[in-house]
């Protein structure tokens, strides 16, 4: 499938992050589309991920729907009215408008990546004193919050939770703590009972007119999490299943870590999307319908002749099989 980096669809563009496009739907609610774009610290790439926005979106969708227990969200529909490209389906979604507040939140249950890197130049993660000795992917005790100013350009900044108090208030954030650090234990072990640790993620909050607090954005996905196989995590092996293994890539290569971004070779891409729908895959336990497995499953002779007639098919690429 061609990869989809950007969208033009005829609604006033509100807002284009670096993987989604936020359009004015109605006046309390907004279209939302993951595109196929791909960003790592905070640089986006030229090169399109296939199947990522849908990946991102329905597997938000998946989270979203098993965590309103927890917090209610923003989520509306993942229906798209037929007046809209086809090219949106699977990726957008119909969400409520919210104000989102000047924080995001890492809830992390093990020590990894840039919090491991800052525990071990100030033996704190955050300014959360922590004991010696921790490894890399050692478990918290308890799971730990650290909050984030958004930036509006480039790198989001660690703040303390004195300052996130400041913020968003002190109630609010003794809520958005809760409901975060609750949500995080709710997906670890959900994960844990399909193989997966869920070694850290990021939420983000919103604000509805009458004041609520829902969650926003996407949840618990490859983009904002970190996920490790636990066989091999009990082996010792921290194997990443998410945007790591892209961060891994580019750590080996001589780039500051600005724009502009370097080209992304075909087979980094290739497995790039394949973590995305092997994981979709062992969250949901189910297979991600792509163009190529729709097309093994049903072979031409048993095409349904009611379906309406499919556009002439590209050639399989059979030499693209799994690395
Ligand atoms: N329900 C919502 N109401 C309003 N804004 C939302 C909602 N859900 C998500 N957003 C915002 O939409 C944007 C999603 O786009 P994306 O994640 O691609 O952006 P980003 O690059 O991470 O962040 P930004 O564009 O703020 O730098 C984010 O800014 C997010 O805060
Ligand atoms: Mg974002």
């Amino acid at each position: 499938m061609e990869p989809l980096t950007n969208t033009d669809l005829e609604l006033p563009l509100l807002h284009k992050g670096k993987v989604r496009e936020m359009y004015k739907y109605e006046e309390d609610k907004i279209l939302m589309v993951a595109t196929d774009r791909i960003s790592a610290f905070d640089v986006v790439f030229g090169e399109g991920v296939p199947y990522k926005g849908m990946v991102l979106s329905t597997l938000s969708k998946f989270w979203f729907e098993k965590t309103k227990h927890i917090l209610p969200n923003h989520m509306i529909s993942t229906e798209m009215p037929e007046s809209l490209p086809k090219e949106i389906r699977g990726r957008g979604m119909i969400v409520k408008k919210a104000k989102p507040l000047g924080i995001e939140v890492i809830v992390r249950g093990y020590i990894t990546g840039s919090a491991f890197k800052d525990y071990q130049k100030n033996g704190s993660v955050c300014g959360i004193a922590l004991p010696e000795g921790l490894e890399n992917g050692d478990k918290f005790p308890e799971p730990l919050f650290t909050p984030s100013t958004k930036a509006k350009e480039g790198h989001d900044i660690n703040i303390s939770e004195a300052q996130a108090e400041k913020e968003v208030g002190e109630e609010k954030l003794r809520l958005i703590k809760e409901k975060a650090i609750e949500l995080y234990k709710f997906g670890h072990d959900y994960l844990l009972g399909r193989g997966l640790i869920l070694a850290d993620t990021k939420f983000e909050f919103g604000e509805l007119p009458d004041g609520s607090l829902i969650l926003i954005d996407e949840v618990m996905t490859p983009d904002s999490s970190r996920y490790w196989p636990k066989d091999e995590y009990d082996k010792g092996n921290l194997v990443s299943l998410d945007k790591q293994y892209l961060r891994n890539y580019l750590e080996t290569l001589d780039w500051p870590k600005t724009y502009p971004p370097p080209i992304l070779p075909p087979e980094v891409i290739g497995n790039v999307s394949r973590l995305y729908l092997d994981v979709y895959e062992k969250i949901t336990g189910e297979k991600f319908p792509t163009e190529e497995r729709e097309k093994e499953e049903t072979g031409p002779a048993e095409q349904e002749p009611s379906e309406p007639a499919q556009e002439e098919a590209e050639p399989e690429a059979k030499g693209q099989e799994q690395a």
